[in-house]
């Protein structure tokens, strides 16, 4: 499992502060002064990770053993490219032989072994552009797509639900039998009908919640492991059944 980082130097121990003059809100003085005290950023900066989000699929893969060499990986909603950075490791993704393709609405730099859509997810043409450029179907569909906050919490709410709701769709009609599905969604959050869908497809389903994911966040992951496979794929996963964890 993932150690929370210790933090590294004398100078890490001291916490930053940001002085009130600087005219910025108070909301937004607070978010800075937790994001430099952050010691998941200072360990994504010493390591070269796109982002402190990297922190959260490294600790959950570590757990449950989803990015196995080889594996084909979709990751939705990819930018700034943390999730691409541990997929392509883990999977052993290279510019010649991708295996991990993302898709985000927002431009990012290149992560080398990934191919990376610039597009909507939601667009109707997302999913076969997707297929189209992995070249077969995925054994992993990740999402960690969020809906831009708007600060009324309700509708952040649905539309982050949204989006896990039709990655779920996505990752139900494309899987390989026997793969998995990892999404972002929130506490309290998954509706019932999306799990029971979720508990009947795959062998098992968790929530989980990183340490590496704020604690005062509502942020939770919902991981379906184990795709039982479409009535029509003559592969169906042949699995002995895993006990499923209720919420
Ligand atoms: C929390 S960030 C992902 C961080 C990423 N996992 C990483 O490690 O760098 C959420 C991303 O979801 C993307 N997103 C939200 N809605 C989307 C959509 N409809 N289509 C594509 N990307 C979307 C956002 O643009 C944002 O970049």
């Amino acid at each position: 499992m993932t150690k929370k980082p210790a933090s590294k130097g004398g100078a890490r121990a001291l916490k930053t502060r940001v002085k009130k003059k600087r005219g910025l809100k108070n909301s937004s003085r607070r978010w800075l002064e937790r994001h430099l005290n952050d010691p998941y950023v200072h360990r994504a900066q010493a390591e070269g990770m796109r982002s402190r989000a990297a922190y959260k699929l490294t600790e959950i893969d570590d757990r449950y053993k989803l990015l196995k060499p080889g594996a084909r990986v979709i990751d939705l909603g990819a930018a700034p490219g943390g999730w691409c950075q541990v997929a392509v490791e883990r999977v052993g993704s290279t510019e010649e032989a991708p295996l991990v393709v993302g898709i985000d609405y927002l431009g990012m730099d290149p992560v080398p072994g990934a191919v990376v859509l610039e597009m909507d997810f939601l667009d109707d043409d997302a999913p076969d552009r997707l297929m189209e450029t992995l070249g077969d179907a995925p054994d992993v569909v990740l999402s960690d797509m969020a809906a831009p906050t708007t600060g009324h919490r309700r509708t952040d709410h649905i539309r982050t639900m949204h989006l896990c709701e039709t990655a779920a769709d996505f990752a139900m009609s494309v899987l390989k039998p026997g793969g998995h599905f990892l999404a972002k969604t929130f506490q309290g959050g998954a509706e019932n009908s999306l799990l029971e869908q979720l508990k009947k497809n795959f062998r098992s389903v968790h929530h989980v919640k990183p340490q590496a994911s704020r604690a005062e966040s509502v942020e939770l992951y919902l991981l379906a492991k184990d795709f039982k496979g479409r009535p029509d794929d003559d592969d169906v996963a042949d699995h002995p059944d895993e006990e499923t964890v209720p919420r």
